[in-house]
């Protein structure tokens, strides 16, 4: 799939992304018409249960491409290489390839890490860049940019990112006025998450989007659906339909 498409629509109306890690979830965003699925290390937390992106392996975001590759026939899918798989640039493509045979697109890169992404680049693998909070390596999460010098070095970075050829660039929580500023001055398209409207394109989690966990909070966070209570609704129904005898009835049982 090319993936040059999405730099040079720049500005021609916004790209949605959302995460997808199974099958299912996959082929529903399929149908669904989105612009690019991404198999984010937020699995480690969303997924597997953990505090953070830390402890997601190689052979976990392999596993989930592979899940994802599934049930995704039309959708570019991007994948996150995760923490210490991207050390050197030999790394990088070394585990990229393995995320391209795993049915992977493209990858993203946190950070910027200028000799990595080149390399990759070089050898055709399409990279979408990453900046702002990032959850690989930041000791909490927080809002990032709102000090001037903070504000200053993630632009920097934009520009650095830029121009070395990503196909797009997800900003992570950094105030509206950054996010536009930096979308203003980068030729690859921006792709917001807690960066106000300004960018060109959204991306959230699908298990917060859906509202799964309703514990997780953040500001930018819209819920468009409550799946913890329609989930909940429906295995209390079950429970009581067992136990009063109702399920299974005629018309789901084989005779
Ligand atoms: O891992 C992830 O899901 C991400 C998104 C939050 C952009 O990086």
């Amino acid at each position: 799939m090319e993936l040059d498409a999405f730099r040079n629509g720049k500005g021609k109306g916004k790209i949605i992304m959302l995460t997808a890690y199974d099958y299912q979830i996959a082929r529903i965003l399929d149908e669904a018409g989105i612009d690019l699925i991404l198999v984010g290390d937020s699995l480690g937390m969303v997924v597997q249960g953990h505090m953070d992106t830390r402890s997601v392996t190689m052979e976990d975001m392999i596993y989930h491409t592979q899940s994802v590759a599934r049930g995704a026939k039309k959708t570019p899918i991007i994948v996150d290489i995760p923490i210490n798989c991207d050390e050197t640039p030999k790394d990088a493509l070394e585990n990229a390839r393995r995320l391209l045979k795993a049915g992977a697109h493209g990858v993203k890169i946190e950070g910027n890490k200028p000799e990595v992404i080149e390399a990759l680049l070089k050898e055709g693998i399409p990279v979408m860049g990453h900046l702002g909070l990032l959850p690989q390596t930041a000791p909490s999460y927080r809002l990032k940019g709102k000090q001037p010098d903070e504000a200053e070095k993630i632009f920097q970075d934009a520009l650095e990112v830029d121009k070395l050829g990503v196909f797009s660039i997800v900003l992570e929580c950094i105030p509206e006025g950054l996010a536009r500023r930096i979308t203003e001055a980068v030729g690859a398209p921006t792709i917001g998450i807690g960066a106000g409207k300004y960018c060109d394109g959204q991306v959230l989690v699908i298990n917060d989007m859906l509202g799964l966990d309703l514990s997780f909070t953040p500001k930018y966070l819209k819920r468009y659906t409550n799946l913890n209570q329609i989930i909940k609704e429906a295995v209390g129904k079950f429970k009581e339909e067992v136990k009063n005898g109702k399920y299974p009835d005629e018309e789901h049982t084989y005779q």
